[in-house]
């Protein structure tokens, strides 16, 4: 990505759609698709999870696969449907067999998410899991840190919560993560109030 191709461009999601389909700034662009995120460009809320799956890298899209159901009951559980947030991922392409992301994966692939933030201007961020919470809070581990909203500045608050998968592979916190959505429920309304 050239940044100043960036700075003369009129940022629309669209346009990164388009432009991170040409960018080879991450070797996983050589082994899978790009996985821009998707959902509502005025979303108060912005959901980011760590990086495809097979199924997000075959549909080219994000939280498509069996952790994206569970993402969708954790949204209605709390009366929201997909379309109304963002959901995205720190990594815009899926790491070979699904290992973690390397730190080097997660910074080349920064710019992109950081791009989304800035033209979606969510209030809230919802960080599903380690990767993404360590983005924004390094020394936060999501065992302490999911639950708790965290007040970025006045305009941005992160929540952390748990990634839909934990719960996948331990039953256990499913009704941790159910919890956690409960809490960022409230803490939504309370903004309204
Ligand atoms: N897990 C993620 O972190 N992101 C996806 O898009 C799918 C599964």
């Amino acid at each position: 990505m050239k940044t100043g191709m960036l700075r003369s461009m009129i940022m629309t999601l669209e346009n990164l759609q388009t432009e991170l389909k040409a960018w080879k700034g991450c070797a996983l662009s050589k082994t899978s698709n790009p996985v821009l995120g998707e959902g509502n460009p005025d979303a108060d809320i912005m959901f980011i999870g760590e990086a495809p799956g097979q199924k997000e890298d075959e549909l080219r899209r994000p939280f498509v696969g069996a952790a994206g159901k569970f993402l969708d009951e954790l949204l209605a559980s709390i009366g929201l449907k997909r379309e109304e947030v963002y959901i995205s991922n720190v990594v815009k392409y899926r790491p070979p067999d699904n290992r973690d992301p390397t730190d080097e994966e997660k910074e080349q692939c920064m710019p992109w998410l950081q791009l989304e933030i800035r033209i979606v201007q969510p209030k809230i961020i919802v960080p599903l899991g380690r990767h993404a919470l360590g983005h924004f809070f390094p020394k936060l581990g999501i065992t302490h840190g999911h639950g708790k909203p965290q007040k970025m500045n006045e305009s941005l608050t992160v929540f952390p919560i748990y990634h839909p998968a934990a719960a996948l592979h331990n039953g256990g916190l499913r009704q941790t993560l159910l919890d956690d959505f409960a809490a960022l429920k409230e803490h939504l309304d309370s903004q309204h109030r």
